[in-house]
């Protein structure tokens, strides 16, 4: 175990897109725990697209607020508690948190959350690898879970579309909707992430850098979607509306384009929603925390029975996070990106 207490911190705001030299990597004394507080060694990170929103000099209204140069990252993580003031967690309990980007966290019984998840919660496994509950069976599943089920309340006659579907998220609902019985379309940046969403999870795929987003969905769903599961905003965004057959839904899941400094490309053409009555809403998945046992249940049971496959890109420890986020943010992963903290 190290001896002393790595964390990641913002050096400064990036400019246009983040490079590594934003990120300063600082060392300190192993904290002490006070009162009702528990310390915890973290052993998996999540790398999820929404940090980079927070590293921005300003974050959108009723988001959290800004990190600001010198202050601590924040992510999802998992840990083994090794010290307990809190009676609710004992030594050993395995936790899932918001204080990942560090060897060991501090925590009390808050933390900045958007709708409570990431609040500190003991985890049984039962038996499945701890980091799928970063993944289909944590943050990444009930995002998928709850937007199919809730906001777009997914029908099995449905054509819908997932964009950055060979992502974290994307994966997850692109296979929930397959084998719920719709019919879905799934999008990616690269040529091998087409591939592994044809080959690998059996939908039916398209680049949407080539030819066009407009081709590619007018080829694939010439009748037209019924829902689309956005993950990327801006051009997605307005194909999608262009798209949708009248009383469509969209569920805004995330607007990955616009998060790493670039402006958003495209323009919805908003009087559609009016036209076609369409529907859209966004969430978050704090909101549905209601939802995780269930979500375990259905997700749990396609992993067990083999119907679905998940992929994770897995990166070895913590002086790699920066590297796995900007990787992910560039489209450079597949599946669910994790760094891997400890080798034990
Ligand atoms: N609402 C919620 O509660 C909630 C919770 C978790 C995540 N989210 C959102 O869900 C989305 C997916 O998150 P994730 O963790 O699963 O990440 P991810 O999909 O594993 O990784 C992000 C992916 O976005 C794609 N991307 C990046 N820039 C793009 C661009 N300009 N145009 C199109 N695609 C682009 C890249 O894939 P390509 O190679 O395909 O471009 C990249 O791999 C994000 O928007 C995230 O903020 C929302």
């Amino acid at each position: 175990m190290p001896r002393t207490n790595r964390q990641w911190s913002l050096a400064r705001t990036p400019r246009g897109r983040l490079t590594t030299d934003d990120l300063a990597l600082v060392e300190s004394p192993i904290p002490q725990i006070g009162p009702n507080e528990i310390l915890v060694r973290n052993t998996w990170l999540s790398i999820d697209p929404s940090i980079r929103i927070r590293l921005s000099s300003t974050t959108p209204l009723g988001y959290l607020p800004p990190i600001r140069p010198g202050e601590p990252l924040v992510g999802l993580a998992l840990g083994t508690v090794i010290d307990t003031r809190n009676p609710d967690f004992a030594v050993g309990d395995l936790v899932s948190h918001i204080f990942g980007f560090r060897d060991y966290a501090v925590i009390g019984t808050r933390a900045d959350t958007i709708g409570g998840y990431g609040l500190p919660t003991r985890i049984d496994t039962r038996g499945m690898p701890p980091q799928w509950y970063l993944g289909p069976l944590g943050s990444s599943g009930l995002t998928a879970y709850a937007a199919l089920t809730e906001v777009l309340q997914l029908r099995q006659e449905d054509t819908v579309w997932v964009s950055a579907a060979a992502g974290g998220v994307g994966a997850i609902a692109a296979q929930i909707a397959k084998l719920r019985g719709a019919t879905v379309l799934g999008s990616a940046g690269r040529a091998d992430k087409v591939e592994f969403l044809r080959q690998e999870l059996g939908i039916a795929a398209f680049d949407y850098h080539d030819p066009t987003l407009h081709e590619s969905l007018a080829e694939l769903a010439p009748d037209g979607i019924d829902a689309y599961f956005d993950n990327v905003g801006g051009d997605h965004l307005a194909a999608a509306m262009d798209n949708l057959r009248p009383r469509g839904r969209i569920a805004v899941c995330g607007a990955v384009s616009g998060y790493d400094g670039a402006p958003h490309s495209g323009n919805p053409d908003l009087f559609q929603i009016v036209s076609k009555e369409l529907r859209i809403q966004g969430f978050r998945a704090g909101s549905y925390n209601h939802l995780e046992g269930s979500m375990r249940q259905e997700v749990g049971g396609y992993l067990t029975a083999g119907d679905m496959v998940y992929h994770e890109t897995i990166f070895d420890d913590l002086t790699q996070a920066p590297t796995a986020l900007l990787a992910m943010l560039a489209g450079k992963t597949i599946g669910k990106t994790l760094c891997r903290l400890t080798s034990e």
